[in-house]
């Protein structure tokens, strides 16, 4: 399968942020990507449901929704009716995981679980059966244009490795730090989804800069 781009809106121009979807629609992005914060599982606060619901209006492509939340089981009715179609969790949020993916698949979207840096993946071993992507992150969540951690690829083997030997058809994603220059590593390690903020929208020619992260040149 062909890898897919998913441009993060966090370090997209609030001020024109329909010019910015925009771009994105006529890239070659496959997703995009919104960043949920909370200010409370990150020290940060981003947006929230009426930027999404903005987001999908203008959106030619789906809402791949990145939740850095805690207790993000109040909200998943809401995120699903602002025109979210995946929705990815923290690990570290959720005390009654398996519940929340179940009721995430319930409401009609893609379940996703993302883990920090410091979480190992093998504690995914029993969620792995009842998800759709696997989001690791490679830089500690809270804030866009941080270096990517390199560690993260021995993780994403890692993760691959136990989704082929169970054979699950699950994606994965990788979130922070990606540019041009690690994102054909990245695919090569097993990825299937790269998230890209500050690469992008920082960039002079963002939608330049997806085609190249979609034909890794
Ligand atoms: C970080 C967010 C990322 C962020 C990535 O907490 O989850 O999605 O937007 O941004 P870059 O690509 O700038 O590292
Ligand atoms: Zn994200």
């Amino acid at each position: 399968m062909d890898h897919l781009v998913s441009p993060s809106i966090l370090t997209a121009d609030f001020g024109n942020l329909g010019r910015d979807i925009k771009l994105v629609n006529k890239s070659v992005a496959d997703w995009i990507h919104c960043d949920v914060m909370d200010g409370v599982f990150v020290p940060n606060i981003s947006f929230g449901f009426p930027v999404i619901e903005h987001v999908r209006k203008i959106s030619a492509k789906p809402l791949d929704v990145h939740l850095m939340i805690v207790d993000p089981d109040r909200y998943l009715t809401r995120f699903r009716d602002a025109g979210a179609n995946i929705l990815t969790v923290q690990y570290e949020a959720c005390t009654h995981l398996h519940r929340t993916v179940s009721e995430i698949h319930n409401l009609g979207m893609k379940a996703g679980v993302a883990v920090n840096p410091h979480t190992p993946v093998t504690l995914l071993k029993n969620t792995l059966p009842f998800i759709d992507m696997v989001l690791i992150m490679t830089v500690n969540p809270g804030f866009g244009g941080q270096s990517f951690i390199m560690e993260s690829y021995n993780k994403i083997s890692e993760l691959s490795k136990m989704i082929f030997s169970g054979g699950y058809n699950i994606l994965i994603e990788v979130d922070g730090g990606i540019d041009i220059s690690n994102a054909r590593r990245l695919i090569e390690a097993g990825v299937n989804v790269l998230v890209a903020g500050n690469s992008v929208f920082s960039s002079d020619d963002p939608v330049e800069t997806i085609r190249k992260l979609k034909r890794l040149e």
